[in-house]
């Protein structure tokens, strides 16, 4: 999952598959008239946080989300905007606080809204996580006994991404100091106001090394941000990507048209001024809209990707190439963690055939690759699959095959070709799999599934339908990807019945 940088207008999006605790439970209210009025003033007593990290309580029986609240505090509140069976709420006064909260390290939170938990200490964070898996198994999966065991999270839980991707906009003379100036930031939650930010805590320090040299330049140069509502304007977003040495970084300026002049230029002085950059590249947007990349990318100076590496335990040190528009999970350090959990739930002993659905660059491929006999892995976005190829040649692994197509049409070709897969890994989007998906890995014979999902609620929903096709879940390990964020990152370990009454414990993650 990402961290959200283009308009944030999730918030307050009830989730419709989400418990009483998050929606204002069952109907009961249908009729009747809401308890509170926008502009209304409450005092309400937090019970929960809801899955983008809103405080949850009642105010006569109707669940109120108020942004920054934390469950134990009783709050003065105000109210912003009534529903059917839920009110949102915004914090005016702390009347008791939480025992877990903290002061934020930021200055911007929470205004950049980039960060959702920054005033939760984070061993409270991690067992938020765990708990929204846990809850998100009960209620909408009904699985009451599979064990969700503790977060795994990070020593440092700071300065982790290695990918920004910040909105451009103009600070005026009066707050730039003498004339406007280019700001680099994040969108406003619930606005297209960019905050400008000089410093990002949850940045690598070279992401923001590189921000700063790119920030002056485009003021000297003079480039003109893009403007949405009048759709003017030349550069609309800057993506950095570092790597985990800190020694690369690769930049990408998104503008809405190819010709900019003196861009070579502007290339050249930034590599100079910011030596670990390897490349200037430019992506084209020009259609209006959220969506942040457009579909060409040019270099414009160097390379057009960076070198990363990360070290998996069981497979040992693996190389990436990583280019602009490629999916590579951003934090490497628990990327490491994430992936050393799926090959321990993946338990292969160097004889079977695994299929890796949705492989991005093919990173865990390639790390299953290193246990199993053949790996195959499926992904839809051809770059990512060129990309994915280039990495297996990288690492001279020569057991794999990447094919590119939806898994929805794949994995059903494997298995006419006679594939047979004891073992599979899916790592979806958002929206988890399709019922044809889960149909499709039994029908490749899988005895074994590794589910990383980046979204309880439809990991809960898709276990359940694993259990109906015969598959038990094991257990459930969550990584914490992205601390200061109310993103949620879970493994699940998933096996056909018949296997697991033989199975032991050990095997386990
Ligand atoms: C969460 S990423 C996982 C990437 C990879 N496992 C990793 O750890 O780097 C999900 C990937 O699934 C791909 N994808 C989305 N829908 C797909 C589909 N229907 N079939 C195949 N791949 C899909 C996306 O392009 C993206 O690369």
């Amino acid at each position: 999952m990402e961290r959200q940088t283009t308009p944030n207008h999730s918030q307050p999006m009830p989730d419709p598959k989400a418990g009483p605790e998050e929606q204002g439970g069952p109907d009961s209210r249908a009729g009747l008239r809401p308890p509170v009025r926008p502009g209304q003033e409450v005092e309400i007593t937090l019970t929960g946080l809801n899955h983008a990290g809103q405080g949850v309580g009642r105010v006569q029986g109707l669940a109120v989300f108020v942004d920054q609240a934390l469950p134990g505090e009783t709050v003065q509140a105000r109210v912003l905007t009534v529903h059917r069976n839920y009110a949102t709420a915004r914090l005016e006064r702390i009347l008791a606080p939480a025992p877990g909260r903290q002061k934020p390290v930021c200055s911007l939170f929470p205004a950049c809204g980039g960060c959702q938990l920054q005033h939760l200490r984070y061993a409270e964070q991690l067992a938020w996580k765990r708990r929204q898996v846990v809850d998100a198994l009960e209620r909408i999966g009904g699985l009451r006994q599979v064990p969700v065991l503790p977060t795994l999270g990070m020593a440092d839980p700071f300065h982790y991404r290695n990918k920004v991707q910040y909105p451009v906009a103009l600070v005026p003379p009066a707050q730039a100091g003498r004339g406007p100036a280019v700001a680099l930031g994040c969108f406003e939650a619930r606005s297209h106001r960019v905050v400008p930010a000089d410093h990002c805590y949850i940045q690598s320090p070279l992401n923001n090394e590189v921000a700063a040299a790119v920030r002056s330049l485009l003021t000297r140069y003079g480039w003109q941000p893009y403007d949405e509502r009048s759709r003017r304007g030349l550069i609309r977003h800057v993506l950095i990507r570092s790597n985990s040495s800190g020694d690369q970084a690769l930049v990408c300026l998104v503008t809405t048209r190819p010709d900019v002049p003196r861009k070579e230029q502007l290339a050249a002085e930034l590599m100079e001024a910011a030596p670990p950059v390897v490349g200037v590249v430019q992506n084209i947007n020009p259609q209006p809209g959220n969506v942040i990349l457009g579909r060409q990318t040019v270099p414009i100076r160097g390379c057009d990707r960076l070198v990363d590496q990360l070290q998996v335990p069981g497979a040992g040190k693996l190389s990436f190439y990583v280019s602009a528009a490629s999916f590579f999970q951003v934090n490497p350090v628990q990327a490491e963690v994430l992936y050393g959990q799926v090959l321990r739930a993946a338990g292969l002993s160097g004889s079977e055939t695994v299929v890796d659905a949705y492989a991005g660059v093919g990173a865990i491929t390639l790390a299953l690759a290193r246990q199993a006999r053949f790996a195959y892995g499926v992904e839809v976005v051809p770059a990512a699959v060129k990309d994915a190829r280039a990495n297996a040649r990288l690492n001279r692994v020569e057991n794999v095959e990447f094919r590119t197509g939806a898994v929805e049409d794949v994995l059903p070709t494997l298995q006419q070709e006679g594939v047979r897969a004891a073992v599979a890994v899916v790592d979806p989007p958002r929206a988890g799999c399709s019922p044809p998906v889960l149909q499709a890995l039994a029908a490749l014979g899988a005895q074994r599934l590794v589910y990383v999902s980046c979204y309880p609620a439809t990991l809960a929903r898709d276990l359940a339908r694993l259990a109906q096709l015969g598959y038990a879940a094991v257990q459930v390990q969550p990584v914490d990807m992205f601390p200061q964020t109310s993103h949620v990152e879970a493994v699940a370990l998933v096996v056909r019945q018949q296997a697991q009454k033989g199975q032991r414990r050990e095997d386990c993650p």
